[in-house]
């Protein structure tokens, strides 16, 4: 047992390595997004704040939003120190009033983003056994993380389709394409907001808009505290922000890491397998005592 926790440890730890930047050939950073405007949702820590810095300090006027306004506030004050170009607006985007307050005042002030980034979110993990009464898991999953970033995406969209260019971008997760166990709620809302982007890219083709979706893996956020994943390897956050980075500058329909690839091609080309060793992965992970509590609350 031991050993075989050993191997899943460090398959998954060599597989999650930081990404190679710069890309030689191609626009840079810069190209893509010196003067135009940046929307991230989800600015006010990790990732999402680490990303508004990145474009903020490649010459974009960056737009942060979160429901926090001294955290973004400060992510605010920290760019125009440095002499880049930060707004802040605070929202709830679990709420429909949030999403529609942000895009208003968005539209209003700045007019159609050139750049969206839906990142902002929520993790719960517990397994399936453990949610026969926690349907409000999956609500509350849903509400963040797939309805908050949809109904941001529909009311800028227009916007942007008239003015014929825009990037939308969703901080997805390794797990939709890896299946991962104890994380259905947070997975299947995941799982729904790629949908959507694959459906707009369809349908906005001919428009100038393109979406990305990324698959990130696990990152050293506050986020992951309460899933008790220590022994496994997390990218630090500037590594995570690499794969945005890559996002902007290549537009790609997905940006992978080395251990989704692994992981996307494995269910396509040996789904029972797939299924049988995440099946195992299961089994030698517990459900965390916070995924354990009778009384319903959320991981994080
Ligand atoms: N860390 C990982 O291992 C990992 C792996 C895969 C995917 N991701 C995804 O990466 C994204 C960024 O996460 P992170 O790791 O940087 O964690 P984080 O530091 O906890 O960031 C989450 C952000 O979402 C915001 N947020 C949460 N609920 C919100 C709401 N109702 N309305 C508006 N904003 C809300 C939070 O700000 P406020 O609390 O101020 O609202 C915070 O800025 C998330 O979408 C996450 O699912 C993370």
């Amino acid at each position: 047992m031991k050993l075989s926790t050993e191997l899943v440890r460090l398959t998954i730890n060599v597989l999650t390595p930081p990404r190679t930047l710069p890309r030689p050939f191609g626009p840079t950073l810069r190209d893509r997004v010196a003067g135009k405007t940046v929307l991230i949702t989800g600015a006010s820590s990790g990732i999402g704040r680490a990303l508004a810095e990145r474009v903020a300090a490649a010459g974009a006027i960056v737009i942060v939003t979160a429901r926090r306004e001294p955290e973004l506030l400060e992510v605010v004050a920290g760019i125009r120190a440095r002499g880049g170009s930060a707004h802040a607006v605070p929202a709830d985007l679990s709420t429909d009033e949030g999403i529609d307050q942000l895009a208003d005042r968005v539209l209003a002030e700045f007019g159609a983003p050139d750049i969206l980034v839906n990142n902002a979110g929520r993790s719960i993990r517990r397994s399936i056994a453990l949610s026969e009464h926690r349907l409000h898991d999956y609500e509350r999953a849903a509400r963040t993380n797939y309805l908050g970033a949809v109904g941001l995406m529909l009311r800028l969209l227009p916007a942007m389709r008239r003015r014929g260019s825009g990037h939308v971008i969703a901080s997805s997760s390794i797990g939709v394409i890896a299946d991962l166990p104890r994380f259905s709620a947070y997975i299947g809302s995941k799982a729904a907001l790629e949908a959507v982007m694959r459906v707009a890219a369809v349908e906005c083709l001919s428009d100038g808009v393109v979406f990305t979706n990324i698959h990130i893996p696990l990152v050293d956020t506050d986020m992951i505290g309460p899933t008790g994943w220590s022994g496994y390897t997390a990218l630090a956050v500037p590594d995570a922000v690499d794969m945005f980075i890559d996002a902007l500058m290549r537009r790609p329909a997905t940006v992978d890491n080395p251990l989704g690839t692994l992981a996307l091609w494995s269910r396509r080309l040996t789904p029972t397998l797939a299924r049988a060793a995440l099946h195992t992965f299961h089994r030698l992970m517990p459900d965390s005592e916070a995924a354990k509590a009778t009384v319903p609350q959320p991981v994080s």
